[in-house]
């Protein structure tokens, strides 16, 4: 029941009916349309013009971090508001980094940034730790500085300052996307500091940040790397399957400001999942060739994000990294918990543990560290 629409759209079939035989055919014709529909249908398209972003350091200080010497930086992106100065935009960053290190592939997450030391749920160690300990940088931002969480915001942040204040058309971008805008500008900032190698950079999110790091990793083709966790129905999870949320959930009152506003016929009768021209495992598929980790918790805490469906569209999207010379999951048998399909290039992992990134935070550092030795 599960499964009411068994049928797919191939990602290595063009919309008008041509098989995608090579990685030309691939980047040039299918790629594009791919990324055009995925705008106009489900997440929106980012303005040709955005303003500037001018980083400033806001404060710096030497800690230790599992006993390890790092600098914490905090960072402030100021985005020009000359075109509507009613409206400020403010990006906070944070990067944390073992002292006296250069050139560091970086791990960037969409979350919270804490004023001391980072700090995790119960015992585990923290992931910024975690990832100093393999001499890399730890960087978070903030996705309500770049666009607030709820529909109300979206006459304002980025998305209200590049509509100057009015509201959106229904194929301008949603908060997905303006988040993955933020991070690109992020990396923009690695790219002027000689401590970071803004060609190994990561981004990890879980849940609704999970969703915008899989968004930010397709469309954002300067990112090496994604973590996806616990990212469901407009993540990894195809929108096809009926488990756990569907499109109305997704543009229901909570929710619609993270799509773009077309996406809203798709969950309105006569229309249906069926009808949307892409599916989830297509946006996976954008991914390619570069590394992908997707990841999910047990079913008695995370089934509500689908994560068998997550399975399937990573299987799904596996051809295309085949297609562009890359390793896919290998499988279309789910593999159940704790047994991760991580030895290609785009790996799955159901982790002990609900809907959380904690638990597969060592896997996916791992298959990271493979693409940046
Ligand atoms: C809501 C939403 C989910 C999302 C979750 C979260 O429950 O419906 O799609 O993943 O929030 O971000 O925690």
């Amino acid at each position: 029941t599960a499964n009411p629409y068994p049928v797919y759209p191939d990602p290595l079939v063009t919309f008008s009916g041509k098989e995608v035989k090579n990685a030309k055919m691939w980047n040039k014709v299918r790629r594009p349309e791919l990324v055009r529909s995925f705008e106009d249908n489900v997440y929106g398209r980012i303005p040709e013009n955005t303003p500037q972003v001018t980083w400033t350091v806001t404060s710096e200080q030497k800690a230790e971090l599992g006993g390890i010497p790092v600098v914490i930086r905090n960072l402030n992106g100021s985005v020009d508001n000359s075109a509507c100065p009613s409206i400020e935009v403010n990006i906070q960053a944070q990067v944390i980094w073992p002292e006296g290190k250069t050139n560091l592939p970086v791990v960037m997450e969409f979350g919270f940034i804490s004023g001391g030391l980072p700090r995790a749920y119960g015992n585990s160690t923290p992931w910024q730790q975690q990832v100093v300990e393999r001499g890399w940088a730890a960087a978070s931002v903030n996705p309500g500085s770049i666009q607030a969480d709820a529909g109300y915001g979206l006459t304002s942040g980025i998305i209200g300052l590049c509509n100057k204040g009015e509201y959106r058309k229904p194929t301008d971008w949603g908060a997905l996307r303006a988040w993955g805008w933020g991070a690109g500008k992020v990396l923009d900032y690695f790219e002027s500091c000689p401590e970071f190698d803004a060609g190994k950079v990561a981004i990890e999110g879980v849940s609704r940040y999970g969703k915008a790091a899989l968004v930010t990793m397709a469309f954002d083709e300067r990112f090496l790397s994604a973590f996806v966790a616990s990212s469901g129905k407009s993540g990894a999870a195809g929108w096809r399957r009926d488990c756990g949320e569907s499109i109305g959930n997704i543009v229901s009152n909570e929710e619609y400001h993270w799509v773009c506003g077309n996406l809203i016929k798709y969950g309105t009768d006569p229309m249906t999942e069926n009808d949307l021209p892409v599916d989830q495992h297509e946006l996976i598929a954008l991914c390619a060739p570069r590394p992908c980790f997707i990841s999910a918790g047990t079913f008695d805490g995370d089934k509500w994000q689908d994560v068998t469906g997550s399975f399937y569209s990573a299987a799904m999207a596996s051809p295309v990294y085949e297609l562009l010379g890359k390793q896919g999951v290998g499988t279309y048998l789910f593999p159940g918990v704790d047994n991760g399909l991580t030895d290609g290039d785009l790996a799955y992992r159901q982790h002990h543990g609900g809907h959380e990134a904690g638990p597969n935070w060592p896997y996916f550092l791992d298959f990271f560290a493979r693409y940046v030795k």
